[in-house]
């Protein structure tokens, strides 16, 4: 990483101490720590330069992950998150929040309205009747400033104006910081609404996995992917659009949403008669779905969600602070999302563009819709002198481990 600081030098004597470089000429930030490099919205100084076994990068659009090399089973690395090769591509796109951060409200707000001390606040419906992601200007299409770089971190900000997101009213400031160490991606989001005006505040990180980044000669899809939340046994009962109904289900051992009693194949119960309804209407199958996560704690000792491939052998596990897991299998961004330069590659089973169920995205967050739902007593609304915090860590390992 010594261009890269020599680059900050230079700036900082530039543009003042806290100026933080350009990213790379792809748009992307590129972090590295032994085992693992990422890469956000980073201008690409080409990733050989760095020559080491981890890499990650960013962009500021979003605060998106684009890019997370880690090593496979036979010590081959794999870029296993979905993305786009250049900052530019992310903009226009309207398949999916790819890596991104959601905000200030993710996943859905029933009926596009919400209530605090008696107001009633309107939300744009962009997802049927409901609030997807807080609208068409939530924070996932939202360009962040880098405020702070180092070889293995990077920290975004966002100032997100009152109703900037239609319905959200009141100013907020929100920090995303990502810190690399050895093998593991720490992520730490926090939001305060400086205002005196209260607003809803529900963050979530909204990377893609595909842990055999496309590569994979049988198959480009993650149903063969393993799945494990063993503190998992509730979820929302969802109604067609995937709104949940209010009500929590408990989940019977062998049920499809059964993840709890033991690690299961993603793809296990593609051939049940449930798979297509189990995600809601007009979904070709698969899961979108909101676990609660009955694990108490701040961040969690051990992890609540484990994903690993067979074929590559890179498992990650998912410790959080969070209490609740929306999984997502991709059933809508198929057929249109073109896989990365960095994925694929001589052999693999795939045409150059993603399939539905071809990824995963595992969304720590706290239960879906909440601020519609008193009943559960979950804190989605905050005011001035209180701070949101949203917390995980992802551990990379292998299986042969
Ligand atoms: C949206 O709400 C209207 C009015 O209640 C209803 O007629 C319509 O079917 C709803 N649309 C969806 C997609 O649920
Ligand atoms: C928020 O923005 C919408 C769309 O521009 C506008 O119709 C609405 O009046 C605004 N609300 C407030 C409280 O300013």
């Amino acid at each position: 990483m010594k261009s890269l600081s020599i680059l900050f030098t230079i700036f900082s004597a530039a543009r003042g101490a806290t100026a933080v470089p350009p990213p790379g000429p792809d748009g992307k930030y590129t972090l590295t720590a032994e085992g693992i490099r990422a890469q956000v919205n980073f201008v690409p100084m080409s990733i050989k330069w760095i020559g080491l076994t981890g890499l990650w990068q960013f962009i500021p659009f979003g605060a998106a992950i684009t890019n997370l090399f880690v090593e496979d089973k036979n010590g081959v690395e794999r870029d296993i998150v979905v993305g786009f090769d250049n900052a530019a591509d992310y903009p226009p796109s309207a398949l999916g929040h790819f890596g991104e951060i959601p905000g200030r409200y993710a996943g859905r707000i029933g009926n596009g309205q919400y209530t605090i001390d008696g107001v009633t606040y309107s939300t744009e419906k962009n997802n049927g009747n409901n609030t997807l992601h807080s609208g068409n200007n939530g924070w996932g299409f939202r360009t962040f400033e880098v405020v702070a770089l180092t070889e293995a971190s990077i920290t975004f900000h966002i100032r997100d104006a009152s109703n900037s997101s239609i319905g959200m009213l009141g100013d907020v400031d929100g920090y995303i910081s990502y810190t690399l160490t050895p093998k593991s991606w720490k992520v730490k989001m926090s939001a305060t609404a400086p205002d005196t005006h209260k607003t809803p505040l529900m963050l979530t990180q909204h990377t893609y996995w595909s842990l055999d980044a496309f590569s994979n000669p049988t198959t480009d899809l993650i149903l063969d992917h393993s799945y494990y939340m063993p503190f998992s046994q509730r979820i929302l009962e969802p109604d067609p659009n995937m709104l949940p109904t209010g009500q929590i289900l408990s989940i019977p051992e062998g049920d499809i949403n059964d993840f709890w009693s033991k690690p299961k194949l993603v793809g296990t119960d593609r051939n049940s008669p449930l798979w297509k309804s189990n995600c809601g209407d007009g979904c070709e199958g698969g899961y979108n779905n909101c676990w609660i996560v009955d694990k108490l704690g701040s961040q969690a000792t051990e992890p609540v969600a484990t994903l690993s491939s067979g074929w590559s052998g890179i498992k990650v596990d998912i410790y959080t602070d969070q209490v609740g897991m929306q999984v997502y299998s991709c059933n809508w961004v198929g057929d249109k999302m073109p896989i990365k330069k960095t994925q694929g590659g001589p052999g693999a089973a795939t045409n150059g563009l993603m399939k539905p169920s071809g990824c995963i995205a595992l969304e720590a967050q706290d239960w879906s819709d909440g601020i519609n739902h008193p009943e559960w007593g979950r804190k989605q609304v905050y005011g001035p002198g209180e701070t949101y915090i949203w917390e995980a860590t992802y551990k990379f390992s292998t299986l042969e481990d």
